[in-house]
């Protein structure tokens, strides 16, 4: 099977395009183009008319969580799409916040509502299940969180009443193509952990051999500890691509790209790549 992965919107970005914190990456394989996520505001829409790709053609839109870097987007998007379908879990409409101290709270729900967006076209499939696009192209739904070393970011919250409590992210979650030559997973934050998150496509798949990971990673701000323990289990999964995005942050690409010299690449707005 042909893979075709292109970023339409990540932090930084190659020569020509738009760089904008976020995400939004298109995956064109098994006869589908699925879009997971839509950067932050203008830039997905922008860099795929900069790539001259036509989004009117898209079949599904994935969202991997309820982040405004990987939503707001959404308006732009969906002018260029019209009726869509989009994939994600219900708790996307959650109201969520980063909080770095008391007082001190910003939100970053999807500055949208459901309704505008469905005016826009959006036809929402919000389910905890994986869903099946195709024969070889699925959702993971929510993510067992199994490791002992991966934890949620504790400077996230959600908003119920007039309390702050910890957001357990069960709306994150990941794409993953199962291909003859191993499973190709596009992460969006990777909010509930990287490696929870491969060890889940594993479980749904049934396939031990992961060829190529793609997108965020949450690795920014990650311990020391739990960076090694990452490298450990990525190198027993002899994974083929490593190409990170985003919430990654600068001290684990660099480490990342060190460990894994011959399979690590930065992940930008404009990266486009065919495998295997
Ligand atoms: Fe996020
Ligand atoms: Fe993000």
């Amino acid at each position: 099977m042909d893979v075709r992965i292109t970023t339409l919107s990540e932090n930084t970005a190659n020569y020509g395009f738009l760089g904008e914190w976020g995400l939004s990456i298109l995956v064109e394989a098994d006869g589908v183009q699925v879009l997971m996520d839509t950067g932050l505001n203008l830039s997905a829409a922008y860099n795929a008319q900069v790539m001259r790709l036509d989004l009117s053609t898209i079949d599904r839109i994935v969202l991997s969580h309820g982040h405004a870097d990987h939503t707001g987007g959404l308006c732009e998007v969906l002018r260029l799409t019209g009726a869509v379908e989009i994939i994600a879990h219900p708790d996307i409409w959650v109201d969520k916040f980063t909080r770095r101290s008391e007082g001190n709270e910003r939100k970053i729900s999807i500055p949208f509502s459901q309704k505008e967006l469905e005016d826009l076209g959006a036809r929402f499939n919000l389910t905890r299940e994986p869903i099946r696009i195709t024969g070889n192209i699925m959702t993971t739904g929510e993510i067992p969180m199994i490791t002992d070393y991966e934890e949620i970011d504790s400077h996230l919250f959600i908003r119920e009443g007039d309390e702050f409590k910890p957001d357990p992210l069960a709306d994150d979650l990941a794409l993953v193509i199962d291909t003859e030559f191993g499973l190709v997973v596009i992460l969006g934050c990777a909010h509930r952990g990287m490696v929870n998150t491969l060890r889940h496509a594993q479980t749904l798949t049934g396939r031990e051999r992961v060829y190529a990971v793609i997108g965020g990673t949450h690795l920014i701000g990650a311990s020391e500890e739990r960076l090694e323990r990452t490298i450990a289990d990525l190198r027993e999964m002899d994974i083929q691509r490593l190409g990170v995005s985003h919430c990654t942050g600068f001290p684990a690409s660099a480490r990342l790209a060190q460990e894994f010299a011959d399979t690590f690449f930065l992940n930008n707005a404009g990266s486009r790549m065919a495998l295997p």
